[in-house]
């Protein structure tokens, strides 16, 4: 069996692409990430990429939405790639580009995004902030598939934090950033052990 292909896509700092990058390499080639795709030029994860040997593909949307993903989408099929895994992506993926993905694994869904509360509580962009304005008391991290919603795909896996009413903003990021890392990690190694049913990419696309 070839090694399981994974993208992932990003478009900011970094520092889960960055973690994922660290962990594949320790899977004893049972999985590649094979690029990392970026929308925004001046994003951190490019260069975080690169250092650490891995190829980078920076696609901007220039024209419109299905211009834009079928550029990734041709990207994805060069590469006969498995899995994406979203890691700050801050765009949406079409319904269109989700089932011409599928399509190519026997119509299962291979597309995971991380997502620092506990959905459904707080999707969407700055969801750490609100929740601290918020004092909740708890919070978390999920690991979903993606589906054309903003953070509303079926939930694979989630973990709650307690926090200190007295912690900083900063104490909160940090925590949940290091959960985050910690759980994604373990699902990229839970793919290349199997535990995740994968359709590989169908070879005669
Ligand atoms: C993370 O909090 C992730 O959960 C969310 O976007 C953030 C990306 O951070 N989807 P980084 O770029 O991986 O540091």
């Amino acid at each position: 069996m070839r090694p399981l292909r994974v993208a992932i896509f990003a478009s900011g700092t970094g520092s889960n692409a960055r973690s994922l990058i660290e962990k594949a390499q320790t899977l004893r080639g049972a999985l590649e990430i094979s690029f990392v795709l970026s929308d925004k030029a001046t994003a951190p994860v490019l260069k975080k990429a690169e250092e650490l040997g891995v190829r980078t593909y920076l696609v901007e949307k220039k024209l419109d939405r299905q211009n834009h993903e079928q550029a990734i989408l041709n990207i994805l099929r060069e590469h006969r790639i498995d899995w994406i895994l979203l890691a700050g992506y801050m765009r949406l993926l079409s319904g269109a580009f989700l089932r011409q993905f599928a399509l190519w694994h026997g119509d299962a869904s291979q597309v995971v995004n991380i997502h620092p509360s506990l959905l459904p509580a707080y999707p969407g962009a700055e969801a750490i902030e609100r929740a601290y304005q918020d004092q909740v008391s708890h919070t978390g991290v999920t690991v979903h598939f993606v589906d054309e919603g903003m953070d509303t795909g079926k939930i694979i896996h989630q973990e709650a934090l307690s926090l200190s009413p007295e912690a900083s903003l900063a104490d909160w990021k940090e925590m949940i950033h290091h959960l985050e890392h910690r759980m994604y990690s373990n699902f990229l190694e839970s793919l290349s052990l199997g535990q995740q049913k994968t359709f590989y990419f169908e070879e005669n696309q």
